[in-house]
């Protein structure tokens, strides 16, 4: 068996390099059309392409992002002058992950919640994603709020799964993601987002060590501790902050070479906010604070582009200046002059 050690150990650093953080853009071919249907665009293959291709080859990435994670199709395409994507990411010193999961499904028995699939036959894909140039990997599991829920039943299903998903990566050299994500979408505090957070990370970690991942070989990618966006009392920056970060110290163990968060519905500003503030307050912590967020960089990005080729530029542009304001939070150097500095 090939001995991976030297090889995740550098990724996983990489990852979470200074002043970097990653891009999602490996939205599901449902999630894609979701996004698509907002700017009037069709989701076909072409257009997808297109979209990719203008975030993969933004100008002057590398300087913000350490890696991008892609869906299977997003992989497997090549940029309008026929580079194949992961090729085009790895010329830049940026890293192509890649999304695993094949997406939730309902838990039997527990209505409202789901558990994530896609163990069957991982062992091989990752195989290979690791051949078409993936370095690291991407598995979610979705928890969500709401009267009597989450279940133990349920936390400990996407637990599980994420562990055995995340033994797999580094049997076969891929630094996985773990992301468990407690959604903001119910009427809940942040208090309640928090306890629900803590309890789910805990459940996470005991499961990885059983399972015998490596801590020090995997990232953590999780919600901050926020408002259901029902919640008609928001938490303060500074109190989500506060709260995010007590429960990462309560529940992350320090041999954890990175945190970073997904935005999960957040808006762009708040989410830069929010990780600024945790960077400023604590800039001390076991682990850098850095961001993988999905939709809180390409939402003014996609705006600008509606899928017009025109507006290639101007896109990018969005798109650099939301990198580059995700990265001074990642140093708690963000502030309202930074943001203004947009074109
Ligand atoms: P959002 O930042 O849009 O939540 O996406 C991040 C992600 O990868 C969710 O799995």
């Amino acid at each position: 068996m090939t001995d991976y050690t030297g090889q995740l150990e550098k990724t996983a650093r990489a990852m979470v390099a200074h002043g970097k953080g990653i891009l999602a853009i490996d939205e599901s071919q449902g999630t894609i059309k979701k996004r698509f249907d907002g700017i009037g665009v069709e989701s076909t293959e072409p257009n997808r392409r297109a979209y990719r291709d203008l975030l993969i080859t933004a100008p002057g990435g590398a300087e913000f992002i350490s890696g991008m994670i892609l869906f299977d199709e997003t992989l497997r395409q090549s940029t309008a002058a026929g580079v194949p994507f992961p090729k085009a990411l790895k010329d830049q010193g940026i890293m192509p992950g890649i999304k695993v999961d094949k997406g939730t499904k309902e838990l039997p028995a527990h209505p409202g919640e789901l558990v994530t699939e896609g163990l069957d036959g991982l062992r091989e894909r990752l195989i290979e994603y690791r051949n078409m140039g993936a370095v690291f990997a991407k598995w979610r599991a979705v928890i969500t709020i709401g009267p009597g829920i989450p279940s133990d039943a349920c936390i400990e299903a996407n637990a599980h799964v994420l562990a055995r998903y995340a033994g797999l990566c580094q049997e076969q050299g891929l630094v996985p993601i773990v992301e468990p994500e407690t959604l903001m979408d119910g009427d809940n505090t942040a208090e309640t987002c928090f306890a629900i957070t803590e309890r789910t990370l805990h459940a996470l970690f005991g499961q990885l060590v059983r399972q015998r991942v490596t801590l020090e070989h995997t990232i953590l990618k999780v919600n901050m501790a926020v408002g259901g966006k029902k919640c008609p009392q928001q938490a303060s920056v500074q109190q989500v902050a506060d709260l995010t970060v007590r429960c990462l110290l309560r529940a992350v163990p320090a041999a954890v070479p990175g945190i970073v968060f997904l935005s999960g519905g957040q808006s762009a500003l708040l989410a830069t906010m929010h990780l600024n503030a945790m960077n400023v307050t604590y800039p001390k912590l076991p682990w850098p604070l850095s961001f993988s967020y999905g939709r809180a960089l390409q939402e003014p990005c996609l705006k600008a582009w509606a899928g017009k080729p025109q507006n290639v530029p101007a896109a990018q542009k969005a798109l650099r200046h939301r990198e580059r304001c995700n990265s001074l939070a990642c140093l708690g150097q963000y502030t309202e002059a930074v943001e203004k500095q947009a074109a």
